[in-house]
């Protein structure tokens, strides 16, 4: 104690363990030197007790004796030292010194991994943004080729992910399922505009063309979405069917995955409840909902329905606002796989 003063250091005493812990919580310091044989709380108890509330305070134990375990312990609950009575006056120095400078150097080296931690956090954090942003580009280019997609995959997302947490899905998933709704038609960049917004029944050509949309989109997204499975499952399988003749693999039942199984019945819902210029009088969501209950099993799953019934009778889920979109010089004329209750495009 003389010698640390001596050297400039500001000391405080505590005769065992707990007064030291009542000086600590009073004057928190920068190195503690402690006997490990104490009254009342030994110098291991406060060992662990330092530790664990003043992570940044440097210990060393001091002891009377050798004693090799006890040295190994202390060292492995986080003493920096260990010195043995009686010492010489420069040994004293040199160790404590020693101390001090790997504290230091620990906590520098904490501050530097805490910054190098946030700074990859904001990169990852601005990757993801712009990743978002170059998907949400490829969502606004397939609106203005098709306007009447526009809001539509809005809709299905945001019916997706309600339906997804109706089911207590975890939030990792339900982020996936918000995206692979949000893109999950943009596969109809590949379609021609011609076919897109022919005015007039479709011909089986022109039906097939349309529907090559969900392996097209899972090709174009494939290479940027590898992070997010689920999302890319639901752009390839949002058009097959539980019963089997859905499109594009004839995935029946489980299968699907559960998440194409969500966003099918989301499409459906929006395809049935939005208004289009060709179809006169849209569906309420009950409407909506008695087309769902037809189709449960044969082209919808069950439990998915059974949410959304769920759903919409706790008020949790309800209708998007939608719009009236007339592109100007055409008009969609009755396209079966469009307006068929149940199916959408
Ligand atoms: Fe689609």
């Amino acid at each position: 104690m003389h010698l640390m003063r001596s050297d400039g250091f500001q000391c405080l005493e505590g005769g065992n363990g707990l007064e030291a812990l009542r000086q600590l919580e009073q004057h928190p310091v920068t190195l503690l030197m402690s006997d490990i044989r104490m009254p009342e709380m030994n110098g291991i108890e406060l060992l662990r007790e330092v530790r664990a509330r003043y992570p940044e305070t440097a210990v060393m134990m001091v002891s009377a004796v050798l004693d090799v375990d006890a040295a190994v312990q202390c060292l492995s609950l986080g003493a920096m030292d260990y010195l043995v009575k009686p010492y010489q006056l420069d040994e004293v120095r040199a160790r404590v010194q020693q101390a001090l400078e790997k504290r230091r150097l620990l906590i520098e080296n904490r501050a530097y991994q805490e910054q190098l931690e946030q700074r990859v956090l904001l990169q990852t954090r601005k990757i993801e943004h712009t990743f978002l942003a170059a998907i949400q580009g490829f969502s606004s280019a397939l609106e203005y080729k098709d306007p009447y997609t526009r809001g539509h995959s809005d809709r299905v997302s945001h019916y997706s992910t309600v339906i997804g947490k109706l089911m207590a899905l975890d939030d990792e998933l339900l982020r996936q399922i918000e995206l692979g709704g949000h893109v999950h038609d943009i596969g109809k960049i590949g379609v021609r505009e011609a076919v897109l917004n022919k005015a007039g029944p479709l011909t089986r050509e022109e039906y097939e063309h349309i529907m090559t949309h969900p392996v097209v989109g899972w090709e174009i997204l494939k290479p940027l979405l590898g992070d997010a499975p689920h999302a890319l499952h639901i752009v390839r399988s949002h058009h097959e069917r539980y019963d089997g003749r859905g499109i594009p693999d004839g995935l029946a039942g489980e299968e699907i995955p559960l998440e194409a199984r969500i966003a099918a019945a989301a499409d459906s819902l929006d395809a049935m409840t939005s208004d289009r210029p060709y179809r006169p009088s849209e569906m309420t969501l009950e409407m909506a909902i008695d087309e769902l209950l037809r189709c449960a099993g044969t082209q919808f799953d069950r439990d998915v329905v059974a949410a959304i019934v769920a759903g919409a009778a706790a008020g949790t889920l309800q209708l998007m606002p939608r719009s009236i979109i007339t592109p100007p010089g055409s008009r969609i004329g009755a396209n079966g796989e469009r307006i068929a209750a149940g199916v959408s495009a």
